[in-house]
């Protein structure tokens, strides 16, 4: 059985913030739409979600964070959401910590995951994260093919002068070591530190986009991941993620996202309809009452981007 929301849009995938803490500070990260304070769920708890989500249909699970491998229970967390049979179980990571942890996570049964990783310069690194661990993201990277994480995915956001030029170079290194490339759009977000940065470092994807089209041999559209396109370019594969300026983007969303303080988040880009799960989960809800709250939180789905907003967020 699947849920459809007001806009007949189904809900496939659950994305669930396990943490917010990160051991790294990139300058434009989004915190995956998050603002409170540090707070965590249990594994129980995240497991619970996980299995009312399964009841309404969800087919995928992503665990994101923060930084979701900075918490040491990362291994449970993921065999018991395994032991639930999902098709899907990701991580989205920032791969620092990667190195140490594929082989296991293999073991408690994640499938794949997609790793943050903007540059190849080790001084363009410190400039975004302002830490020096590019070494070992690289090395997470490696481990997380050889540990057979399929696919793995590069996500990198382009930014104006920072990273742009990289763009080829770094499509060499994922063919290299068997993984996709993942072209973001940078976003504005809300609790940025550098104020204006859109301004500066916002990247116009449409000539890249336009060169990709030329010299790949397929494009594919991602119809249920938010209509993004796939270009295939001799034995390799990029994907690009667009959200502003692309009506298609929120119509075809299917995600549903748990903050770390267990709450349902309808949108990833708002903040204002949130539905809490986690005082009923302690206060010994049934699981009726929680598939309810779902329920609740899908009915407030509204698409961000729409025709005549498509710029809203800028
Ligand atoms: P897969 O391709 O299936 O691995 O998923 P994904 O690429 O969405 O996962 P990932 O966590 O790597 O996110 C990549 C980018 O998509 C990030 O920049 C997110 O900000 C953006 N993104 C993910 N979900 C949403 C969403 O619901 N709305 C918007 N506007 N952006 C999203
Ligand atoms: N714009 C675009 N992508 C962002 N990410 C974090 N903040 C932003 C932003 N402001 C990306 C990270 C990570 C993914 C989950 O979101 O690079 O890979
Ligand atoms: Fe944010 Fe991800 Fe960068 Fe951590 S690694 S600061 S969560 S974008």
């Amino acid at each position: 059985m699947k849920t459809t929301d007001r806009y007949q849009r189904p809900i496939i995938s659950l994305r669930i913030s396990i943490t917010n803490r990160c051991n790294v500070r990139c300058f434009y990260c989004h915190h995956d739409g998050i603002v409170a304070e540090s707070y965590e769920m249990s594994p129980d708890e995240i497991f619970r979600i996980a299995k009312i989500a399964k009841d309404i249909g969800v087919e995928k699970i992503r665990l994101s964070g923060g930084e979701p491998l900075v918490r040491k229970d990362i291994v449970e967390i993921v065999s018991k959401i395994a032991s639930l049979d999902f098709k899907d179980i990701s991580i989205t990571t920032n791969g620092t910590l990667l190195g140490r942890y594929a082989a296991e996570l293999v073991d408690a049964g994640l499938k794949r995951v997609n790793v943050s990783f903007d540059t190849l310069n080790p001084k363009t690194y410190r400039f975004i994260t302002k830490r020096d661990y590019m070494e070992n993201a690289r090395e997470g990277i490696k481990k997380a093919v050889e540990a057979g994480l399929d696919p793995v995915k590069v996500n990198m956001v382009v930014m104006k002068g920072v990273n742009d030029h990289e763009i080829w170079d770094m499509f060499q290194f994922c063919r290299e070591n068997g993984v996709i490339l993942q072209l973001i759009e940078l976003l504005k977000t809300e609790n940025c530190e550098e104020g204006e940065f859109l301004e500066d470092y916002h990247y116009d994807m449409n000539p890249l986009e336009e060169e990709l089209s030329k010299i790949s041999h397929r494009v594919k559209k991602r119809r249920f991941m938010q209509d993004r396109k796939k270009y295939f370019i001799e034995d390799g594969e990029i994907e690009v993620v667009r959200p502003m300026d692309n009506t298609e983007f929120c119509k075809n969303c299917t995600r549903l996202r748990i903050t770390p303080e267990g709450k349902i988040k309808p949108c990833l880009l708002r903040n204002d309809n949130l539905v809490d799960l986690i005082e009923p989960i302690r206060s010994g809800s049934s699981d009726e009452e929680l598939k309810n709250l779902f329920l609740n939180a899908i009915n407030k789905r509204e698409p961000y981007y729409t025709e005549t907003c498509a710029t809203k967020s800028s």
